[in-house]
Order: C-alpha cells, then structure tokens, then sequence
C-alpha cells in the first residue's frame, strides 16, 4: 500500500509517458517547446511495464492514467496499454491527451484494453484554437473524439481551461456543445505548471468565474455537494441532468486532502504531487540490481514523505522545476 504520514492511500499511479508534445499551448511551454530528455533518460517500454505491474500487484494501484507531454506520441503505448490491461488484479486503464492522432489510434487502444480518454480542448473556435496551441489543429482533435466516442472510451471527458482575452467568455458554448455530443466537460483552473513561469493569479478565471458564467445559460444543480472524495472535479447537473460540468478548481478549491495520487515521470521518478519539490529517482534501481519488492519500497517511503498539500497558498510558494508537461498532467 502506498499510505502516506495523513493517512492518504494512492491507488491511482498517473505514467508520463513522454515530455514532447505536437502543440504548444501557450499555458504550457513556449514556442520554440522544451529541452526534451534524452531517449537513453526515458524508460524503456519494459521498464514501465515493470513499475506498473509492482504498483498493481505490491502496492495496491487500481487505476493507471498514461500521460505526457503528449502520450499518443509514445510508439510503444498500444503494446503497453495491452500488457497492462494482462496484469492481475486488472487496472482501470485511461488515457489523457490533446487528441491528435485518436481518430487512427482509438480503436486500436480499446482493443488493447484502454477503458477511456480524456481530450482536452479550449476552444469550438480554430482560429483561437490556433492563438492558444499555436498550431492549426483544431479538426484534427475534433476527429479524435468523435472516434474515441464510436470506439467506446467513454465516457469521453474533455479539459477546458479558460485564459483570459482568448476564450475566456466560451464556457456556455463549450457546455451546449458537448451536452449535444455527448461528451462530459470540465474546466480546469490554470496552475502555476508552465514552463514559462507565467502564471499569475489575479491573472486567472476561477472555478467562481466560471460558474458565473455558465449560470447565464443554465442551471447548475450541485451533484458532489461539497464532497467529491478523490476526484479533482466539483460536478454540476446541467438543467436538471442527466448532463454534467465539472470544474477542477485545484487553485480555488483544492481537494489534496483526499489525493489519491502517485506519478511517475517519463525518466522514472516518483513525483508524490504534481506540486513537490522533490522526487524519488526508481530507474537507477530498475536498471540496478534491485529486486520488485526492494522496488516497491523506495516507492512506499517516497509516498511517506508525501506534503500535505500544493502549498500554493504559502507565501513562499515556489513553482516546481519541471513544468506540467515534463511531470504528466
Ligand atoms: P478522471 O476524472 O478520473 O478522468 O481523472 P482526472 O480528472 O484526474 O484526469 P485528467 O488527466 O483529465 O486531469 C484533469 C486535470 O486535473 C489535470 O489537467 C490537472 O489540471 C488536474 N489534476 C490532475 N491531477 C492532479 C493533481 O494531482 N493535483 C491537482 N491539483 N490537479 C490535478
Ligand atoms: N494549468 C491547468 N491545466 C493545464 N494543462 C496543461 N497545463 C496546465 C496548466 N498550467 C491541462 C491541459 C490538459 C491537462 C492534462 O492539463 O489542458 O487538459
Ligand atoms: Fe501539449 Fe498538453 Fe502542454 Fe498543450 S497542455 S502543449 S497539449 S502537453
């Protein structure tokens, strides 16, 4: 079990599969993109195998998220997906992604036993799509969602993050539009994660704001009221269900308290948050002599040291070094 000094037990293992990425959305690295790790740093499609089967079977994991960067950029991940969806117990199996590349690589996921994608998209507007990722790839995403629906990853939720003066006055239209594909929407606030360290507070649309907004055009009826266990999102009914918003208020309205996570970064270290400071490195003992239960344990003392939340409303607060792409969103 990965049990940490409050108590909080992680049973979902979120896996950065890679920190490059085809967009370049301008909440998340700048331009000219990032200095990638190196191949010989990146784990190996075995190497993740390995910590996932000791998560799964020694440490009590019963979800596993694979991110990035962008992880469909990962040319090993069908094979991965397949050979942990062989592991016993049987993880939950998602996948979080900007979507480009779903529309050919959806139903081949399913059939290795993906259970369901998260897509994240801004904008129904290309041409601010363009502004906010500075690429020309909006259908492309679009596409990929509506295969990953007709290939049964669903639900098919979808990441939304507001920035001011680009789609900032979108939420009611991104709500209708997704009520009518189907797809489970939820706003997510902007954090302190970019590589640019760009982020400013007052320079934020809050989980408030974007109620407010939404609220001009529906009604919202509470359905967590107050209490969404380990889940990021807050969810509201849309005019009385069965449709739902979430919004992940992880600045406003944190939920650490009740995190129930673990990462692993593509060049294999623990990362007890996306917010901490320090990691924990297991590629040197996968590529060592170490066994899975010697594995297994530097995972469960990094866990121990787990802090009790972001501290982003500490005074000193300081961002952490590897921005959201290098650390899985
Ligand atoms: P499901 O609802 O189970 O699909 O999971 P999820 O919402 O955690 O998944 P997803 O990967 O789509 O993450 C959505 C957003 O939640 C991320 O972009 C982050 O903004 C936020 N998030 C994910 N994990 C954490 C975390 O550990 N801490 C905080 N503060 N936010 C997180
Ligand atoms: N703040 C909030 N969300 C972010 N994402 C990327 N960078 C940030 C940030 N700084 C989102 C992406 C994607 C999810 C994995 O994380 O839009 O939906
Ligand atoms: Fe890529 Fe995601 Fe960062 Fe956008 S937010 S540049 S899709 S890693």
């Amino acid at each position: 079990m990965l049990i940490d000094t409050y108590g909080r037990v992680a049973t979902d293992l979120r896996v950065s599969l890679t920190d490059r990425c085809n967009l370049r959305c301008t909440y998340c690295m700048p331009e000219e993109g990032l200095s990638w790790l190196a191949k010989p740093d990146l784990l190996t499609d075995d190497e993740i195998v390995r910590l996932v089967r000791i998560a799964v079977t020694d440490l009590g994991v019963t979800e596993v998220r694979f991110t990035g960067g962008e992880p469909l950029l990962r040319p090993g991940l069908t094979g991965i997906v397949a050979r942990c969806a062989e592991l016993e117990p049987r993880p939950q199996l998602s996948l979080t992604t900007n979507g480009i590349g779903l529309a050919r690589t959806a139903a081949a996921l399913r059939d290795a036993g993906l259970d369901r994608v998260n897509v994240s998209l801004d904008t129904l507007r290309p041409e601010v799509f363009k502004t906010l990722t500075r690429r020309d790839r909006h259908q492309d995403v679009l596409d990929g969602m509506a295969a990953a629906r007709a290939a049964g990853l669903t639900p098919v939720k979808v990441n939304s993050v507001l920035m001011p003066g680009l789609n900032q006055d979108e939420a009611p239209d991104l709500l209708a539009w997704a009520i009518e594909q189907d797809y489970e929407l939820r706003f997510i606030e902007q954090m302190p994660l970019d590589a640019q360290h760009g982020w400013k507070r007052d320079g934020m649309i809050t989980a408030d704001d974007i109620l407010a907004s939404l609220r001009t055009r529906f009604a919202l009826t509470p359905e967590t009221a107050g209490e969404r266990g380990s889940a990021p999102a807050e969810r509201w009914a849309v005019d009385g269900g069965p449709h739902t918003v979430g919004v992940i208020g992880s600045v406003t309205r944190p939920f650490c308290r009740a995190c129930d996570r673990t990462r692993l970064t593509a060049d294999g270290q623990v990362r007890t948050c996306l917010f901490a400071t320090e990691e924990t490195d297991l590629r040197a003992a996968l590529r060592g002599t170490a066994s899975d239960a010697e594995i297994a344990e530097i995972w469960r003392k990094a866990m121990w040291g787990k802090k009790a939340g972001s501290g982003l409303d500490d005074p000193d607060f300081l961002q952490p070094e590897r921005p959201m792409s290098a650390i899985g969103g």
